[in-house]
């Protein structure tokens, strides 16, 4: 899909040769979130796990998961990761969608993006044969908890994230295809 904002971005499948800087796009986001205390190794270590290119190409080659990426000017800005057939305990349905990633590079927030991303995944996930899409927030990420509401998600309940050996409060959200 393209759009004409103040800047021209295109949203598109990821293909294997962007790896390498969806990582490192992947690593900023996650600190700029995640690491509002600095950083410690549970943090260094999720984040180096998680966005090597190995990583990220077994993700892209994994069945049923999906990473539709956000370009400027052939340069990734933001990125959005969907898995089908993603069961939760708050949700009873073996066919739901979830929203395992949605970043969007801090210097790019505000500018329609993330819902560019987030239309993108749902639509994929419709075409997946899902009729609900749903994501968990860590409680301690404000922004991202008055976003999906607001995008017509509904509160589940809350659950955990696990990050290493540490336990994250987080919030469940979905939001139910007609
Ligand atoms: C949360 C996050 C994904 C939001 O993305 P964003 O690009 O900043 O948000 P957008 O600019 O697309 O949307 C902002 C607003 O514009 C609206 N908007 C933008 N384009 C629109 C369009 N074409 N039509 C209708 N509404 C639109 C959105 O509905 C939203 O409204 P709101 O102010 O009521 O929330 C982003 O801030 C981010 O990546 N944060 C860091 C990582 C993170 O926290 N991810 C979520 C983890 S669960």
């Amino acid at each position: 899909m393209t759009f004409n904002g103040p800047t021209q971005v295109i949203t598109r499948i990821a293909s294997p040769e962007d790896a390498l800087s969806l990582g490192l796009l992947g690593i900023q986001v996650f600190l700029d979130t995640y690491a509002t205390e600095g950083v410690r190794d549970s943090i260094a270590q999720a984040a180096l796990d998680a966005f090597s290119p190995a990583t990220l190409s077994n993700v892209m080659a994994t069945p049923g998961t999906l990473l539709v990426v956000a370009e400027i000017n052939h340069h990734l800005v933001g990125f959005a990761q969907i898995a089908l057939h993603t069961e939760h305990n708050l949700i009873a349905n073996s066919n739901a969608a979830q929203l395992q990633r949605l970043y969007v590079q801090e210097r790019f927030t505000g500018k329609g993006i993330g819902f560019a991303l987030l239309q993108s995944a749902e639509r994929h996930a419709r075409l997946g044969g899902a009729p609900l899409l749903w994501a968990t927030v860590w409680v301690g990420n404000p922004r991202a908890l008055g976003f999906y509401p607001r995008q017509g998600y509904e509160y589940l309940g809350p659950t955990s994230y696990t990050l290493q050996n540490e336990t994250h409060e987080n919030a469940l959200f979905a939001k139910f295809f007609e």
